[in-house]
């Protein structure tokens, strides 16, 4: 285990090392401070994939066995064994998709062991997370259950580190396929006779650490062999047949064949990528995609893990911190858009027309594990701060909307940086779910422009912006605003003008507290919660008051 937790910390500590030297210092006074805000409703940019929004659930702890499973002779009220209170709280935010079953348990999984009838399933080791005993109850049904529950997709990371090319196709076979296959039969004799979507295939993960651990040319000649006998069999997401009188006109002209005809409802093929800024996987995966002959293997995104660990990995706590932690935590969420801008340029080299996504599906603050808690179950509190790290954290991934199609916020339940707690029956919304709930309007809403300035927030050598913003137009045609203040020592005002709109006045909710370390807990579940929030223009002047350390999203009206 140790071995193991090193190799996470290791990960982490480039990040965490030019955080390490802020000294305690006094905070700026409490003034009340005016900004402008202008949105340019004329110039829409890319829609914001409400893929962006999506979550990860490993076998890891807490996160599927007492968070999302309970077994269907639980007291606590279940579906088929899925608890019932998670799955209409994961209903309301619209979790657009779910990565499962992990993580570094991906590549240690073997998906048979977790089919037929549960009193003969094989119980494992979970390797990975303090050596737990994995019955396998919870195993592809169940979890293709629990997605159609909560009205999610799925999006399965195939076992690339320690499993064959064939169990890979097999397992993807046996969701997939129709009658008359032997693999639909046995599906139908597990008790599903329709096949299973799968939009999402993740090759392998962290395929530089817990994955492998290869280098990227390494990895790029195993991932080509699973991208190409990997196939998904569901008759609507079938790719179209090959055209093979476009292809031999293509050899003809010698016009390279940039790609080839795709289902809109086929499965996206995402490679394992990246350990937060290191160029080195994205620079050879977009090497080998960009000489790939597409018959033969493409990939649609390439993943990206960047994690926020403060100053001290592991070790930051998550409850009771102060300034110079809550100042470090948003300095370094901002790094995320650096790091965005890094791979989007190494990728726009290759792929102009951005055809291959950037996928985030591993993000968010990693603090320490409470108390008494098993220290590799990753369970921590969730404050108003890491509710504002997640809304700036979409707001980056917003903003490279053209490249970055898919997140996975790390983890959905009991996890890292959860949207939900549970304590038995009892279950506990974060901030982080409220944040995620807020922003459902900005999920496939089409991107606005947005400049704003209202000074800055500094805590000793840290500098940030005083508030950040989003801006979009709805599905229902409105445009919505998401503006966060990051100062936690003054309310700041800010005058919003919507070019091409008369907005007079703005209705929505803002989620503060009276700290930025504020938690929900059992006995106070509503420490953090949303509030109404609303305001008319004066004068033809629309002025939005935000509370110190708050997250507001507002829909515009005439
Ligand atoms: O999210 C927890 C772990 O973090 C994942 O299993 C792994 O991919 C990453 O190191």
């Amino acid at each position: 285990m140790a071995v193991r937790l090193f190799r996470h910390a290791v990960a982490g500590m480039a990040l965490a090392a030019s955080a390490t030297a802020f000294a305690q210092s006094a905070a700026v006074p409490a003034t009340a401070e005016v900004g402008s805000l202008t949105v340019d409703a004329s110039k829409p940019g890319p829609v914001i994939n409400r893929d962006i929004f999506g979550q990860f659930a490993e076998h890891l702890g807490k996160g599927i066995y007492g968070g999302v499973w309970v077994g269907k002779n639980s007291k606590i009220p279940n579906v088929r064994g899925i608890r019932s209170d998670v799955v209409s709280a994961l209903r309301a935010i619209k979790v657009p998709v779910v990565r499962w079953p992990g993580g570094c348990f991906a590549d240690e999984y073997h998906w048979r062991d977790g089919i037929g009838p549960a009193s003969r399933r094989k119980v494992t080791i979970n390797t990975n997370w303090a050596g737990a005993v994995e019955p396998n109850s919870f195993g592809t049904h169940e979890f293709m259950d629990f997605a159609e529950q909560i009205g999610s997709e799925a999006y399965i990371s195939i076992n690339v580190g320690s499993g064959t090319v064939q169990e890979a196709a097999d397992w993807i076979e046996y969701m997939t396929a129709v009658a008359p296959s032997s693999a639909a039969k046995e599906r139908a004799a597990n008790g599903r006779s329709r096949p299973y979507r799968v939009k999402y295939l993740g090759l392998g993960n962290e395929m530089w650490g817990c994955g492998a651990p290869y280098t990227g040319e390494e990895y790029v000649t195993k991932m080509k062999v699973f991208a190409h006998f990997v196939h998904n069999h569901n008759p609507e997401q079938a790719p179209p047949r090959i055209d093979f009188a476009a292809i031999a006109k293509d050899l003809m002209t010698g016009k390279p064949m940039d790609s080839l005809p795709s289902n809109p409802n086929g499965m996206r093929r995402i490679a394992a990528g990246p350990n937060s800024a290191d160029p080195s996987y994205t620079e050879v995966i977009m090497k080998a995609w960009k000489a790939r002959s597409p018959i033969y293997w493409d990939i649609d995104g390439i993943s990206l893990h960047q994690y926020t660990w403060g100053s001290m990995p592991f070790n930051e706590p998550s409850t009771g911190f102060g300034e110079k932690e809550y100042a470090t935590v948003l300095m370094q969420t901002q790094w995320m858009d650096r790091t965005l801008t890094k791979h989007s340029e190494i990728m726009d080299r290759y792929d102009p027309k951005k055809h291959v996504a950037l996928v985030v599906d591993e993000w968010g603050v990693w603090l320490k594990p409470n108390e008494g808690t098993e220290q590799m179950h990753l369970i921590q509190q969730n404050s108003l701060r890491d509710g504002i790290a997640a809304a700036m954290n979409i707001n980056i991934f917003s903003r490279h909307a053209d490249r970055v199609r898919m997140t996975n916020i790390a983890q959905m339940v009991n996890v890292l940086q959860s949207m939900i707690m549970t304590d038995g029956p009892k279950m506990v919304l974060t901030p982080t779910y409220h944040v995620y709930k807020m922003y459902v309007p900005f999920q496939d809403a089409t991107f606005l422009p947005v400049t704003f300035e209202a000074g800055q927030y500094r805590f000793d050598t840290i500098t940030l912006p005083k508030i950040d913003a989003l801006a979009a137009r709805g599905k229902d045609g409105k445009v919505w605003l998401a503006l966060v203040n990051l100062d936690p020592n003054a309310e700041t005002e800010v005058t919003a003008n919507v070019a091409g709109i008369v907005a007079g006045k703005a209705q929505g909710d803002v989620l503060t507290a009276p700290g930025f370390n504020t938690v929900n807990t059992v006995g106070a579940p509503d420490a953090v919660a949303p509030r109404p929030f609303s305001a008319n223009a004066v004068d033809g002047k629309l002025v939005l008051r935000l509370p110190r350390h708050s997250v507001t999203v507002v829909r515009l009206e005439p």
